[in-house]
């Protein structure tokens, strides 16, 4: 999740225990630091507050204080339960190395069996474990060039910091896939992975770029690819505030969210694609293919912004797969008596993994006898933990109350479900091969509407003072309607409604008015025609139009100024695109408001009560 090292002549204990608390607020689930001292190598980990691993890393028997080379991590759990043998840092057999990392290490059940074959003991679940067992294979006296082979048979995505006793006065960093920053100060060096933990100690930073090697020691640094080629890196000089960098340079975590959803698509996606078949994989599902095809039934219950992925989902796996699939609000699920038999699967969704009402909904589906499984964002979460198996977003932490990536993540997983459902049944490879390759784009054409931010961001203050708002859609558009006035109401306190479109005329127009704007999603998917009727309903009543709209399509040019243009997609990604677009419109409404955007009033993150 985050880590930061420290190589100088500072007390490291303290100072990496002081960057610990500084990044407190990003949520993270275990903490640890290692250090070097007196030619040893010694480590303290403790599940939950940082505060936990203070009283004992600072204890009686903690950590030398006097000691100047360390790392630290708090742990985002991606493999593995929050627990202290998870936490890093991870050594191997004989404590001669430390490694803290982010990202996820596609190979590493290989790897981790190769190595046991050798010898070697493991005593967490974790995907990093493999790294420091593998550098002592590889080290012969040269650290470097042994972290370097080691790092060579990594598959996956990983930002390192390692440490080994026999070199006191040295880290070795690497970055593939996730972020690291060096800085170099008077005779100290800090490694993290990100800008945060620099600030205070230097503003003069090197951004480390993928397949890049650097030894850091007090006050410099040399950097080469894994190959032992010598590189040249930018120092480049940070004047960023402290609080500015805590959220990446944005202004609120939803905007920072809003914008990590190419790469945490791109992490909900990672070695789930089967480009060969034209299938997914998820082996979460724990569901052989003979399992696949014996459900004749799906049922899916979440609250909030999961419901209404959930509804995506129900149209994904009718639409895709031909499986019957009803969605329930959880707690009307739990408490209306469900029927269900052995054959239905039973498909909780929440992002928190916490949330009363869906929890409750997954032990009553349990009850009945029904298959279950989980999709959640927080690993070993409650409900991914009662449910036993299912799909885990790694999407990183969502700090802000409003869901932004967990959404589009979790449309994308039931995506994926649905394509595996299909492949068992009626999809031919071909169909299911376009669908993959149309998967495997969708990240960069989220990129492309977050370029659209400047005009959504026009719109959104011209009709910021509007008192009321509509938000309609149709298929697939229909969910999007509503996440669309979800994420308006709680981000920017304005009555919003989302309805289906065929609905406006059994009632609800009789509120539209010159002062009630409607935005429209009337993007080139199954229904655009009924759409494009809709519109002149609700202009025949004056009522403003904001459209969102594919690219190229001109059947809807002439109803209104404020059209939002989305990426030409597969019609079951829209509501990934979409909902983006959308996104980012509720947050600069919210923005002109003045609203405080991550903390909105009356809201948790966690509706953890019923
Ligand atoms: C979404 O923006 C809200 N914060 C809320 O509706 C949330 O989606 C709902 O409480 C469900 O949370 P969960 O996904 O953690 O179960």
């Amino acid at each position: 999740m985050w880590y930061r090292g420290y190589v100088g002549r500072g007390a490291a204990p303290e100072i990496l225990l002081n960057g610990l608390h500084r990044l407190e607020y990003r949520g993270y689930d275990s903490a640890g630091i290692a250090v070097l001292h007196g030619g040893n190598l010694q480590v303290c980990r403790a599940v939950g507050k940082v505060k936990n691993l203070e009283a004992k890393a600072l204890g009686s028997d903690g950590l030398p204080r006097d000691a100047h080379t360390g790392i630290a991590h708090t742990r985002w759990a991606t493999h593995g339960s929050p627990t202290e043998a998870n936490a890093h840092p991870h050594c191997d057999d004989h404590a001669v190395f430390a490694c803290v990392h982010n990202g996820i290490i596609e190979n590493h059940q290989h790897l981790r069996e190769q190595l046991r074959r050798k010898g070697h003991t493991f005593h967490s679940e974790t995907d990093t474990e493999v790294i420091p067992h593998l550098i002592a294979e590889f080290y012969n006296g040269d650290f470097l060039a042994a972290a370097a082979a080691a790092l060579r048979q990594l598959q996956g995505a990983f930002g390192v910091a390692l440490l080994c006793r026999h070199h006191p006065d040295q880290i070795v960093a690497a970055r593939k896939g996730s972020p690291i920053v060096l800085g170099v100060g008077n005779g100290e060096s800090i490694v993290a992975s990100d800008v945060a933990a620099v600030l205070g100690h230097t503003n003069n930073v090197i951004f480390l770029d993928d397949g890049d090697l650097a030894l850091v020691t007090p006050g410099d640094v040399s950097i080469r690819n894994l190959d032992n080629v010598p590189i040249t890196r930018d120092v480049s000089r940070i004047d960023w505030t402290l609080e500015s960098v805590e959220k990446g340079g944005f202004d609120h975590f939803m905007l920072k969210e809003i914008h990590d959803q190419p790469e945490s698509l791109r992490n909900a996606l990672r070695g789930r694609l089967d480009a060969d078949q034209g299938t997914a994989i998820l082996s979460g599902m724990n569901m052989t293919p003979h399992d696949l095809v014996d459900i004749d039934r799906i049922v899916i219950a979440a609250c909030g912004t999961s419901l209404h992925a959930g509804m995506v989902g129900e149209h994904l796996f009718e639409d895709l797969a031909g499986i019957v699939t009803e969605v329930e609000q959880a707690a009307e699920f739990r408490y209306r008596n469900p029927i269900l038999s052995s054959r239905t699967l039973a498909i909780a969704i929440s992002q928190s993994g916490e949330t009363a009402d869906t929890l409750a909904a997954l032990r009553e589906a349990k009850m009945k006898g029904s298959q279950v499984l989980a999709i959640c964002n927080v690993v070993s979460s409650t409900i991914a933990r009662e449910a036993g198996r299912g799909v885990y977003l790694h999407a990183g932490p969502e700090i802000s109350v409003a869901s932004t990536k967990a959404f589009t993540s979790q449309v994308v997983i039931l995506l994926l479900m649905a394509l595996k459902f299909a492949r068992t049944r009626r999809m031919p490879r071909q169909t299911g091969v376009e669908l993959v390759e149309e998967l495997r784009r969708l990240p960069d054409q989220v990129a492309r509407v977050l370029d659209r931010a400047p005009e959504i961001e026009r719109i959104a203050r011209k009709w910021a003072a509007a008192r009321d708002f509509f938000y309609i859609g149709r298929g697939y558009l229909h969910p999007v309607a509503l996440e669309g006035a979800l994420k308006l109401k709680e981000i920017s306190y304005i009555h919003a409604e989302g309805y289906h479109a065929a609905e406006l005329k059994h009632g609800p127009i009789a509120l539209l008015d010159e002062d009630v704007p409607v935005v429209t999603l009337a993007n080139d998917i199954d229904g655009k025609d009924k759409m494009l009727s809709n519109i002149q309903e609700c202009r025949a009543r004056h009522a403003p139009v904001i459209l969102t709209a594919t690219e190229g399509d001109t059947d809807v040019a002439g109803f209104t100024e404020d059209v939002i243009r989305i990426p030409r997609t597969h019609q079951c990604l829209t509501p990934v695109t979409t909902t983006v677009a959308l996104q980012l419109f509720a947050y600069y409404v919210a923005r002109e408001r003045g609203c405080p955007i991550d903390q909105p009033r009356n809201l948790a993150k966690s509706v953890t009560v019923e």
